[in-house]
């Protein structure tokens, strides 16, 4: 059984033991992992990632009266769900919890015209919690794709992700952008997607060399974090670009920024110069991949990270020593490039490698890297996964 399979049998089998009958509807939505474009969506800019081979699913069948029950296998834990719109977003973000993200789908789908029966779900997820792999977006995303089989009826394809987006904005407190519920909703297998921020019109590119992997390496470092450090470099990215005089930051370049030096914060300048050659790498990158040139798509992810370590400030310790493990091994070695993918502060590196020496570069980081920090990290290849679907 491939890990996909495992996951939706326990789903079941869980769905029996909770509910005591079968499900009548199921669904699921991935993970995703970028491969580069980082902090750029909500600037309007470009990112390029792919959904991953980790998956949310969703077992569900019909109640009589609401609320829905809704079991989730990673907390154990049943909760209910308002069906009829009465539902209220959580106060502060201390007060958000998983439970959070599936009342904000279910009351944004509602809001959106998706409305839906009582019914009982359980839960469960193989994409790793807070790893920067999206097990957000995976969770809203297979919610929503949920609702729409109960419902009959489906949101459109770009406003599936956009409702999504909206219920993290409102019921979890997170301004994210709409990278994760795009990927996790449109994604293809063996397809990576470049999409443009602005037009949100989705281009799959496909990744069909075989003798090329995606490596995912989580550090498994948590770092305490405020909650405010994405937020805060959203504003500085919004403050930026009105010093600039564009409406966002997608509309300005380089020299716009030089000449624009004096008049920026430190900080502002240096979010900037991260934000806007991150939009001209991840555009160089999916034509270098369109060519096959690997080693140019690794020097970009290589860039890439330097500038998230230096100019956006988000890496870690631990995801430098992660790319600069991959660095040394090199291309003779089996990676073409590396660099931290997702939202920063923790959570996991993304690199090419060459399939046939998988098993040298996976014990070569594994053994070093554990060495120097004391933590085992996680390692797993994946290819580009297909997004939502209902099963
Ligand atoms: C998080 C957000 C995305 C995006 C990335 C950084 O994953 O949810 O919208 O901003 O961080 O690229």
């Amino acid at each position: 059984m491939t890990l996909f399979e495992t996951l939706v049998s326990n789903t079941i089998k869980e769905f029996k033991n909770q509910f005591g009958v079968e499900p009548k509807w199921l669904a699921s939505a991935p993970g995703r992992v970028n491969l580069i474009g980082e902090h750029t969506d909500y600037n309007d800019g470009f990112v390029f990632p792919m959904a991953i081979e980790r998956q949310t699913v969703v077992a569900a069948a019909p109640l009589e009266k609401g609320p829905a029950k809704v079991f989730s296998v990673q907390t154990d834990e049943m909760v209910d769900i308002y069906v009829d719109g009465s539902s209220k977003p959580p106060i502060t973000p201390a007060d958000v919890k998983w439970s959070s993200y599936v009342q904000g789908v279910v009351a944004c789908c509602f809001e959106a015209g998706l409305k839906v029966p009582p019914f009982c779900a359980v839960i469960n997820s193989n994409v790793p919690l807070g790893g920067g792999l999206s097990s957000s977006a995976s969770l809203e995303v297979s919610v929503a794709t949920l609702l729409e089989t109960i419902a009959g009826k489906k949101l459109g394809e770009k406003q599936k992700p956009l409702v999504c987006q909206k219920a993290e904005h409102s019921y979890a407190h997170m301004p994210c952008g709409i990278m994760d519920q795009f990927v996790s909703a449109l994604g293809q297998k063996d397809q990576l997607l470049l999409l443009d921020c602005r037009t949100q019109e989705p281009k799959m590119i496909p990744l069909s060399d075989e003798s090329v992997s995606v490596f995912i390496i989580n550090s498994n470092r948590k770092h305490e974090l405020t909650g405010s450090e994405y937020p805060e470099r959203r504003a500085q990215c919004h403050e930026a670009a009105e010093v600039l005089g564009v409406p966002k930051l997608r509309d300005a370049d380089l020299m716009m920024l030089e000449s624009a030096r004096d008049n920026l914060a430190d900080k502002q300048y240096r979010r900037a110069k991260h934000v806007i050659s991150e939009d001209i790498r991840t555009q160089a990158m999916a034509e270098a991949l369109i060519a096959g040139d690997w080693e140019r798509c690794g020097e970009l992810m290589y860039q890439s990270h330097f500038s998230m370590c230096t100019d956006f400030e988000i890496t870690t310790p631990e995801l430098d020593l992660l790319v600069s493990l991959a660095r040394l091994l090199g291309v003779e070695g089996g990676v073409y490039g590396s660099r931290m993918t997702g939202g920063g502060f923790g959570g996991c590196t993304v690199s090419l490698v060459k399939t046939d020496k998988i098993e040298k570069v996976s014990d070569f980081i594994r053994k070093n890297y554990h060495a120097v920090t004391g933590i085992e990290p996680t390692i797993f290849a994946t290819r580009p996964a297909q997004g939502a679907v209902a099963l």
